[in-house]
């Protein structure tokens, strides 16, 4: 498996792998991979010729008040992770060759991001888009992969490649839990002992939620009135939203229908959690 930092040498690989006419599968990341990116890599292996992992913490994603600064890396670790799941090459640009000094251009996606993650992170998505549409631009992926677990990214992604024409196949893969049912995150690595226990609460929420439904309660209040004060009994957490939408189109929804996304994002301490999970019939 390679590493590679510089931009030109990437491209002069996606060259040689289009002319060798090569599928390639990109798996788009913030490094300090867990098991929930090694799924994505293992399905991006099993499907393509080639898989490039991209490693990158983007700064324009985060606010200034966020946590760019502290957001774990270890790219030794990332590089070892690749490599057992037979990646083909691991990207790990400097953020300097990423954006320029004089970069004006951004990719934003309207509507979609205002809602759920949108309203606390005004421009996180547009950071989000800019980023993978460059990345798109510079690998070229016949397919790439991205978690459930960020459900309206993975919303506005396939938003922006309708959108924009990118001929490339958007491929998610389920949510990735620890044994207790804890989603993994890069994030997860904040929580002390007893806020690792709080974070279960999340979990918890979505599961009365299920459970909820499986016993004819489909009323979208009565369901979200539940969550949050089993969410609010918890004292280490604290609530940003706790909401019912329309998957595809990330819109407020009052009645159950088969796309429908619950998604919750937690305060457990100083760390910001996110899960969810759609309902659908069968
Ligand atoms: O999901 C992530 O880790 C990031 O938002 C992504 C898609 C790699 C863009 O930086």
């Amino acid at each position: 498996m390679l590493v590679i930092h510089d931009l030109q040498e990437l491209k002069n690989k996606i060259y040689e792998f289009k002319k060798e006419n090569k599928s390639i599968g990109l798996v788009p990341t913030m490094g300090f991979l867990h098991e929930g990116h090694q799924s994505l890599i293992e399905k991006a292996v099993a499907s393509n010729d080639v898989v490039i992992v991209s490693d990158f913490v983007n700064p324009i994603q985060f606010a200034p008040n966020e946590d760019l600064d502290s957001y774990p890396r270890n790219l030794e670790h990332d590089a070892k992770l690749c490599e057992k799941a037979n990646a083909t090459i691991l990207f790990n640009p400097k953020s300097t060759d990423m954006y320029l000094d004089n970069a004006k251009t951004y990719v934003s996606v309207s509507d979609l991001t205002t809602n759920l993650c949108g309203k606390t992170r005004p421009t996180h998505f547009r950071g989000v888009c800019t980023v993978v549409a460059k990345l798109f631009n510079l690998v070229c992926p016949n397919r790439a992969y991205f978690g459930q677990k960020d459900a309206q990214q993975v919303a506005v992604i396939k938003q922006m490649v309708r959108d924009l024409n990118f001929d490339i196949e958007i491929v998610v893969c389920p949510i990735v839990r620890e044994s207790d049912g804890l989603a993994k995150s890069s994030r997860n690595k904040y929580l002390n002992e007893e806020e690792r226990i709080s974070a279960l609460v999340l979990n918890k929420a979505l599961n009365l939620a299920q459970d909820l439904i499986q016993n004819n309660t489909h009323d979208i209040k009565t369901i979200l009135d539940a969550m949050t004060s089993l969410i609010e009994k918890e004292q280490n957490a604290r609530i940003d939203y706790v909401k019912a939408v329309n998957a595809d189109t990330i819109e407020d929804i009052d009645s159950l229908n088969d796309n429908t996304l619950f998604a919750l994002a937690v305060y457990i301490g100083n760390t910001r959690l996110i899960d969810n999970f759609i309902y659908r019939k069968n």
